[in-house]
Parts: structure tokens; sequence; C-alpha cells
């Protein structure tokens, strides 16, 4: 595995790497590397050559008052776990690379980026857009997967692929959880023993709305309020949102189908967590790690 953190060395590796037709695949993260990144770099493998993988902490897609500054960073072991992935290319660029005079001309997210983290999180998307857009411009994947953990991001993606006419496949993979339904996340690292048990209620409610829609519930607000039920039993759980949203433009569903995605975000102590589901597969539709 190569190591880069230049963006003129990164651009030279990669069209290196896609020499002779090979394909290369990408997987961008914002590093400490858990078993949900690691599952995207085994899926792009399948449909790659050579496997791309950023690690870039973005500023730009923190609030001021987020948590950029305590966001977990551990280079060292990113690097053992990117290795031992089979990642070909590891690029860890700096702030100072990626934005050189600050960030200045920016994506703008459109309708489907105001919905759910959009409304909780303003700026969110457009700074999450910008670095993606940028690290596709740097590396020119063939294909690049990003998680369904953020289901969100990841259609506002392909939005843009879409609309910017960007020559990338996008794949969308399924959610990694731990043995109990937690969906991995780097920053569960921040949960103490307390925050851990209670945060395993996001998957819970998930289940109960996929239960609920199961049994017949055809009311999108019906089957979030199953949701939301299952949050509620916990006092110390400051939930964000808890929606059934239309796939294609994350607004509330009024009929729920098996197309539709049940969302929750909640914070639990001082850390912030999101999750969802895709009713017609549930749960059972992710991976879950073995106990
Ligand atoms: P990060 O949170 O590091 O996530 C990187 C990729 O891993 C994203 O596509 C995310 O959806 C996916 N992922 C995270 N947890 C997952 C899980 N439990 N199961 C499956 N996939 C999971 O998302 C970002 O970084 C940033 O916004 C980024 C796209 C890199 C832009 O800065």
């Amino acid at each position: 595995m190569r190591v880069i953190e230049g963006l003129a060395a990164m651009r030279d590796a990669c069209a290196e790497a896609r020499r002779g037709g090979a394909r290369l695949g990408f997987v961008p993260t914002m590093g400490f590397l858990h078993a949900g990144h690691l599952r995207l770099v085994e899926v792009v493998r399948e449909r790659a050559t050579r496997v791309a993988l950023s690690i870039f902490v973005n500023p730009l897609q923190f609030g001021p008052a987020e948590d950029f500054a305590r966001y977990p960073r551990d280079a060292e072991r990113d690097r053992a776990l990117a290795g031992s992935a089979g990642v070909d290319l590891l690029w860890m660029p700096t702030g100072e690379a990626m934005y050189p005079e600050g960030p200045r001309i920016t994506v703008a997210p459109g309708p489907m980026g105001e919905e759910l983290e959009g409304a909780t999180r303003p700026g969110h998307f457009a700074g999450v857009l910008t670095v993606v857009l940028k690290l596709f411009a740097v590396v020119q994947p063939d294909v690049a997967v990003f998680g369904r953990k953020d289901v969100q991001q990841a259609a506002l993606v392909r939005r843009m692929v879409a609309d910017f006419d960007l020559p990338v496949e996008v794949v969308v993979a399924p959610t990694v959880r731990e043995s109990d339904g937690l969906a991995l996340s780097s920053r569960n690292v921040h949960l103490d023993a307390d925050a851990r048990r209670r945060a395993v209620l996001l998957s819970r409610a998930l289940a109960a709305g996929v239960a609920r829609f199961r049994g017949g519930e055809r009311r999108g607000s019906g089957v979030a309020a199953a949701a939301r039920a299952v949050m509620d039993t916990e006092a110390a759980i400051a939930v964000d949102y808890v929606a059934c949203v239309d796939p294609g433009t994350f607004t509330p569903a009024e009929r729920a189908t098996e197309a539709c995605v049940l969302a929750v975000a909640a914070r639990v102590g001082a850390t912030r967590l999101i999750d969802n589901v895709v009713l017609g597969e549930g749960l059972e539709g992710d991976v879950r790690l073995p106990g």
C-alpha cells in the first residue's frame, strides 16, 4: 500500500493505477476506521482492480458548534487497518492542501439537502458535497462506494454525480451493525458504558417501525410513530428527528412503501448518532457483526 499526502502525488498515483484500462475504486472516509469502512473496501474490491481510500476530517462539513476538534483521529491505526484490508492507495491530505485559501466556491445541495440532516445541521451537506467533488476530481475513480448508514449523504452524492454528469459509478453498501444492532460509527468511541447501552435504542426504534409496517401500517406517520414511541421510552436521549421519508426527496412519506426510509437522529449524552432502515429490507438487509 502506498501512503500519499499531496494532491499532485495522489493525482499521479491514481492515473498510474488506471493505466491500461484498470478500474479504480474509491472509498472516501474521515478515518478512525471501523468494520463499516472496511466493508466498503470489500464492496469496491469486487468492482475494481485497484482501491483508493482517503482519510480527511473535512472541516467544511462541521458546524461551528459541532465536534470537528473532538472528532476521533488515529493515523497509525488507520494505516494498519487500510493496509490489511487491501487498500492500494491511502490518501491523507492536509487541510491546507485541500482548502489553501479557505473554501470559496461550494456545492449547493438543493432541496433534498434541506431535509432531515440538512435541517438539523445547516451547511453540512454543502461541506460534504464540496469535499466529495474535490476528492473525485483528484482521484477520478471509476466507481465510488458510500454507506447506507448515511443514506441521505449517499443519495445526495448520487444526485450530484447525475446532475454534474460526473463519470463515476456510485454504489451504496448496507450498514454494518454491532451484534446488538448499533450501527458502527467512528463517533461510538465517545459513548461511555451508560450511553452505549442507551444507543441501542436507535436500531430498536427502527425495528419497531419496520414491524409496524409489516403488520400492515401504510401511513408514513404511523410507521414513524411506532419508532418514536421506542425512542421516547428513554428520557436521557434527545431526539432530533424520527421520520419515514420518500427515498427520492427525503420529505415525509404520506404512504409508507417498501422503498421508504425510516430515519432517526438523536443525541445520547454529548454524542449525536444517526441510523436508518429501508422498510422493505428491514434490519436483516444490513450486515450484523458476530457478538
Ligand atoms: P465517514 O463518516 O468516515 O464515513 C465514510 C463512509 O463510510 C461513508 O460512506 C459512510 O456512509 C460509511 N459508513 C460509516 N459507517 C458505516 C457503517 N456502520 N456501515 C456502512 N458504512 C458506513 O461519511 C463521511 O465519512 C464523510 O461525510 C465523507 C463522505 C468522507 C466526506 O467527508
